[in-house]
């Protein structure tokens, strides 16, 4: 597998780096406001799917990593809704860490797709917006085989 690359993110992004697997980050609209900034995200509009599940990540102790897995149909839109964190995507070829670190952008992952979550701020909450409900079945955890099906095409 190659080297990581890092893709740092910053506060603002005219250009969006070119990610691996068809990733992309997408930035949010955000209310500024002095009671505080709202953003939100809409299904089909902001993000190219219809959303299904959410679910997040939260009291994260130091040092663990979650995910390490791709998904055969399902499509994700990861937020950090507090704090920051890594993750790390991979094609089957290339592998890049993209910093999540403020609650208005995120990162799109489509399909098949490998990809890990590490390196969590503490009090860091992760938002995972998901295309599908929770299936085990759409799970696919062996690396070699993601590469494998990466290669003859699948994707
Ligand atoms: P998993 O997706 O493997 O966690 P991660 O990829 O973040 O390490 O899910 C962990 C457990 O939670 C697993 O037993 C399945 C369960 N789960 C649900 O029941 N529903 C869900 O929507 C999710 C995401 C997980």
């Amino acid at each position: 597998m190659a080297a990581t690359k890092p893709v740092m993110v910053g506060t603002t992004h005219v250009d969006p780096p070119k990610i691996v697997g068809g990733c992309q980050i997408i930035t949010l609209p955000k209310i500024a406001d002095v009671r505080g900034n709202l953003s939100f995200v809409e299904g089909e509009r902001h993000i190219p799917f219809v959303i299904r599940r959410a679910y997040w990540i939260y009291d994260v102790p130091g040092g663990a990593l979650r995910g390490g897995h791709a998904y055969y149909k399902l499509e994700e839109f990861i937020i950090a809704a507090s704090g920051s964190f890594d993750v790390v995507v991979d094609d089957g070829r290339e592998r890049q860490v993209v910093q999540l670190n403020r609650s208005y952008f995120g990162l799109y992952v489509p399909s098949m797709v490998w990809r890990q979550i590490e390196n969590f701020s503490s009090n860091s909450v992760t938002l995972i917006l998901g295309s599908l409900p929770y299936s085990e079945g759409d799970y696919l955890r062996d690396y070699q085989t993601f590469a494998r099906l990466r290669r003859e095409g699948c994707k």
